[in-house]
């Protein structure tokens, strides 16, 4: 039995209809896939798909096995209550300061308490004596509880990959005692800003009336902890794909079609948090007002399918298709439509190449926990494979803008300021985005996944404190 169980909802890989596994896309599985964990730690959480569609359960199971995953099986009725229900449609928006989204459904509760528990009987079978725990996200916030009861020997941490909003918007959530008092069964809690730390430190005042100190919180005899630990993206593994032929290949092929064009690219899964409907009202806007550029600038939006069957996010998905085709009508000409609007994932050697070329890169959420993708564009600003000088515009309501100061920081609900923007960004020259990009790849180098791992599974290990009784 390994020492570190790692756990969350979302795996790094899922198991296609095909039988065969796919990487999976979003910041959680980038980050910690990337992680460097040493190969010592089993991986336990959901791999996709409903147990009722599993026709080879032995084999299904092996291929998890073989990349270091044990997976915990969903029927049709838990995805429906507890991913796509409690999860997705009551706790995402909120997290994400957007209440007139979330949706409250008394049967959703049930549902994601009893997957909590299937996780929790299922981490400890599997967890070694006195091992470590590391759970991610805001699926699994009564787990932490649940696991202690079942095995008071194990070390708990628990990372927020989200916001926590101010306690004004969580305490709309009805379950909102439950939520927290779930959490407080960890050892160490973990967030990527001071500002998502203190907001959950006023939600346990003002809700629980539990008062602790900037660190932690006593329940009983055992000391809470808290942190603020911003996570970092996967180095090594951008690093590796710009050696690979694939990216040298995407590199030519790429170039060949730019022909000397600009290309501002944006990278995101199709979510409300991050702004594409925003951001496709800048576009417009840069393009009624610099009619010069239309037939130059190739502004290239990969939208990666998010939670489908989520109603936000298949509305999402058609209102976006639907304004992406209304300005290509408007704006495109024979041969050159603006926009490009890719509906897909692609792999890591392939964005990278992207990454390299883009002239700008757009990341422009209306709130988003820290955000990955503007981290990997400066990472593949690097003259030796063969990048091109870019500039970074971010929206100020990353948690990432609070580590990239040199980037251009935009308000994205701003049309004009982010379309004012992308003017100063294409004018830009080389030198200004060579000092901008290099400032901030030195803070990059310093924490990334890895290092964000280890100085959370570090403090993990540490002992507890013994109670002083306030002496
Ligand atoms: N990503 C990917 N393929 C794609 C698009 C995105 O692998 O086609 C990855 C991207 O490299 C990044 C992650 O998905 O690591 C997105 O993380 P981010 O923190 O930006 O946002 P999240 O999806 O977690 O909200
Ligand atoms: C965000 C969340 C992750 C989630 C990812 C992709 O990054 O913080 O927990 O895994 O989005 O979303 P999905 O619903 O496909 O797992």
């Amino acid at each position: 039995m390994c020492m570190l169980t790692l756990v969350s909802n979302r795996l790094p890989v899922r198991i296609k209809e095909n039988g065969e596994a796919e990487r999976t896309t979003g910041g959680l599985a980038s980050a910690l896939a990337g992680a460097d964990l040493d190969g010592d730690y089993t991986w336990i959480g959901w791999s996709g798909g409903s147990k009722e569609d599993i026709s080879d359960l032995k084999n299904y199971e092996s291929t998890l096995q073989k990349v270091g995953v044990s997976p915990v099986l969903l029927s049709q009725e838990d995805i429906d209550g507890y991913y796509e229900g409690y999860a997705n449609s009551t706790l995402w928006p909120l997290l994400h300061y957007m209440t007139g989204r979330a949706r409250f459904n008394t049967d959703w509760m049930p549902v994601y308490r009893r997957v909590n528990q299937t996780f929790a009987e299922t981490i400890a079978k599997h967890s070694s004596k006195n091992g470590q725990v590391w759970i991610h996200d805001y699926h699994l916030f009564l787990l932490p509880k649940m696991l202690r009861k079942l095995r008071p020997d194990l070390k708990i941490g628990f990372f927020l990959h989200t916001p926590f909003p101010s306690s004004e918007i969580f305490r709309a959530l009805p379950e909102r005692d439950e939520i927290l008092s779930g959490l407080l069964g960890c050892d160490l809690i973990g967030f990527h800003t001071f500002g998502y730390l203190r907001h959950f430190r006023s939600s346990l005042l003002r809700i629980l009336g539990l008062e602790g100190d900037a660190e932690s919180l006593w329940q009983g005899n055992r000391e809470v902890r808290f942190g603020v630990y911003p996570i970092g993206h996967n180095r090594a593994g951008f690093h590796t794909a710009m050696k690979s032929k694939q990216y040298e290949e995407a590199l030519d092929l790429h170039n060949q079609h730019l022909n000397g064009g600009k290309l501002i690219l944006s990278v995101e899964r199709l979510d409300y948090t991050k702004g594409v409907p925003q951001k496709l009202a800048a576009i417009r806007h840069y393009l009624k007002n610099n009619p010069e550029m239309r037939s130059k600038v190739n502004f290239v939006i990969i939208a990666v399918p998010s939670r489908k069957g989520v109603h936000e996010y298949d509305v999402l998905t058609e209102k976006v298709q639907r304004e992406v085709g209304a300005i290509n009508g408007e704006f495109g000409e024979v041969g050159h439509s603006p926009i490009q609007f890719l509906h897909r994932g692609f792999p890591m050697e392939e964005l990278a190449a992207l990454y390299a070329l883009a002239d700008v890169c757009l990341v422009t959420p209306i709130v988003d926990g820290m955000n990955l993708v503007a981290k990997e564009y400066i990472d593949c600003k690097r003259a030796k494979y063969g990048a091109r000088p870019g500039a970074l515009i971010l929206s100020e309501f990353a948690g990432a803008a609070q580590e990239m100061s040199h980037a251009v920081l935009v308000n994205p609900h701003n049309t004009v300021g982010v379309a004012e923007a992308m003017e100063h960004a294409l004018a830009m020259s080389d030198d200004e985005m060579c000092s901008r990009v290099r400032a901030m790849q030195d803070r990059l180098e310093r924490n990334d996944a890895g290092a964000w791992a280890k100085r959370f599974l570090g403090d993990l290990a540490t002992d507890p404190r013994e109670e002083t009784n306030g002496i």
